[in-house]
């Protein structure tokens, strides 16, 4: 694996390879890398002939200073990690290379970055949307892979290849899960014992939620999932919806979408969790 923190590094040692056509799969991270990321770098590896990933804080994207200083960084158990998965370049950027002068960029995406994350992390899509363009630009990749997990995160990005109309394919890959149920997170790992004990629940509550389509209504959901997630107080609920799976709004009716999800995010002591589950 070549290890690059200059775009101008990366570029000159892509170039040859695109002009060979070969093909650039591409996994963009924040690092404090687990299974989840690596799935998504397995998958990318075998479906592209280079495997490129990036590693970089992108400090525009959190709304909360402390979570950003708080944010786990292990650049040597990273690039032993990327070793196992075969990965060919790291991307590592400093803050200054990937922003040498502020970038003002303003991306509106309608309803679709007005809800959840969208509401309770304002600014947050707009710092995604930003790097991930950038990254773009750099990598130049024939497919990018997101995770699931960060599923309004995929459905943004989505939009953002629409909007600007850009080469790239989005590749979308199911969430990885810790044995008992939790959803692999670089921020599980600032979770006390205690609470790592009790964080399962909100799979097992989605899950539970989820099997009860036939009888609930998506209010009726909703309300379940909130009154069982509320029993447990560790958790102080940010929100929950029952949404529609492409433009994430609030569903009626299930017969009036195609496809709906669950979603959560809570505090769990000084964590920021978020998952979700798909109801059909
Ligand atoms: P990060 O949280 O490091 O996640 C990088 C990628 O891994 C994202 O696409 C995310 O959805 C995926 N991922 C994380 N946990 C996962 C899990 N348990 N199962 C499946 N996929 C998982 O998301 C970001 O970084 C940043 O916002 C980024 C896109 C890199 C822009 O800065």
């Amino acid at each position: 694996m070549k290890t690059f923190q200059t775009i101008s590094g990366l570029r000159s040692a892509l170039q040859p390879l695109r002009n060979e056509e070969l093909s650039i799969g591409f996994v963009p991270t924040m690092g404090a890398l687990h299974q989840g990321h690596l799935e998504l770098m397995r998958r990318a590896k075998s479906e592209n002939d280079i495997l490129v990933v990036s590693i970089f804080v992108n400090p525009i994207q959190f709304n909360n200073p402390e979570d950003l200083e708080k944010y786990p960084r292990l650049p040597e158990l990273d690039a032993h990690l990327l070793e196992t998965v075969d990965c060919d370049f790291l991307f590592a950027p400093t803050v200054e290379e990937m922003y040498p002068e502020p970038d003002h960029s303003n991306y509106d995406f309608g309803v679709l970055g007005q809800v959840m994350e969208g509401a309770f992390r304002p600014g947050h899509f707009n710092g995604v949307a930003i790097v991930v363009r950038k990254l773009f630009e750099i990598t130049e990749p024939n497919r990018a892979y997101f995770g699931e997990k960060d599923f309004q995160q995929l459905a943004i990005i989505q939009q953002l290849v629409k909007m600007l109309q850009l080469s790239v394919e989005i590749v979308p890959c199911p969430i990885v899960r810790e044995s008992d149920g939790l959803a692999m997170s670089s921020r599980n790992m600032r979770l006390a014992k205690e609470e790592r004990s009790v964080a399962p629940k909100i799979h097992q509550i989605l899950k539970k939620a989820a099997s009860l389509k036939n009888v609930l209504s998506p209010e009726e959901m909703r309300r379940y999932v909130w009154d069982k997630l509320s029993l447990e107080p560790a958790f102080s609920i940010d929100y929950v919806e029952v949404a529609d799976d492409r433009m994430l709004q609030p569903v009626k009716h299930w017969n009036e979408v195609g496809g709906a999800v669950i979603f959560v995010a809570l505090f769990l002591g000084q964590v920021r969790l978020i998952d979700n589950q798909r109801i059909f």
